[in-house]
């Protein structure tokens, strides 16, 4: 993949990018370097793409496999300046990308907080890691992975039957610079979005993307928390709402969820 030509497409959809962007064979983790970039005082909206991670990352310590074929993105975006819109950033990174997935055929939903499913299976992951200063964050790395060629389950057998691709979903692999520039542009504009206030209109189109589970049994692990309940919905800070079995609601800020089994 080429920088040069990322930049190239952006130009072609209008946008002239205001900052830096890098791309690799091979990286440990697109974070990382994002991550040293932002501290050395790299721009908003610096990206870096690999086509492939040695040592990808999910959310939670997990491992983000990262073979060729797929798309590996981090962009440094700034913390919004008014606090009340910082948790709401995760949430609009996943809506970003599933709107930029939509150009290439896809219809995926919404999983709080951030993961992109299409027919339950997830399609993409987007992490964010800020740094914070005295002040609160300064910046935001949003890493996104997309698997666009290759299906996670053909490389680890643990993802056998839970991933799923653009390719095996319509047929054909896009060009993997393509869906970075429509990630890109949808991440900025988005953001800029929230930056302005718009955060109860971004959480509506959230809501409106979400997958069908509200009413449902789930388990959230939160920190080193596990809490069943029924997910209720995501209030106006982009936390999820569990209803617990004593009758309280409880409200998760950050965590990951899965839908329980009748057995379970
Ligand atoms: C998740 O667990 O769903 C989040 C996955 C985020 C993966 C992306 S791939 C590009 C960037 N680099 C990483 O190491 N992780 C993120």
């Amino acid at each position: 993949m080429s920088a040069a030509r990322l930049r190239e497409l952006l130009l072609s959809r209008g946008r002239e990018w205001p900052a830096a962007l890098e791309s690799f064979e091979v990286l440990d983790s697109t974070n990382d370097v994002m991550r040293e970039r932002a501290k050395d005082g790299a721009a908003p909206w610096s990206a870096v793409v690999a086509d492939r991670q040695s040592a990808g990352r999910g959310r939670r310590g997990r491992a983000w496999a990262s073979p060729p074929g797929n798309l590996y993105l981090s962009v440094l975006a700034g913390a919004p300046s008014q606090p009340r819109w910082r948790p709401l950033v995760p949430l609009v990174g996943g809506l970003a990308v599933a709107e930029a997935l939509a150009e290439f055929g896809v219809e995926a939903g919404l999983k709080w907080p951030n993961d992109v499913l299409a027919g339950g299976r997830k399609l993409a992951g987007v992490s964010a890691e800020a740094s914070f200063g005295g002040g609160g964050p300064e910046w935001i790395v949003l890493g996104v992975g997309v698997n666009v060629g290759v299906n996670p389950g053909t490389v680890d057998p643990g993802l056998v039957g839970r991933a799923t691709s653009i390719l095996e979903l319509t047929g054909a692999a896009p060009d993997r610079l393509a869906v970075a520039a429509a990630l890109l542009i949808r991440l900025h504009d988005r953001h800029a979005e929230l930056e302005a206030g718009a955060g109860g209109a971004l959480l509506d189109a959230w809501r409106a993307r979400s997958v069908a589970w509200w009413g449902r049994a789930v388990e959230v692990v939160s920190g080193e928390q596990a809490l069943r309940g029924v997910a209720l919905g995501v209030d106006d800070g982009g936390a999820l709402l569990l209803r617990l079995a004593d009758g309280r609601t409880e409200t998760i800020l950050a965590g990951e969820a899965r839908e329980l089994r009748l057995d379970e």
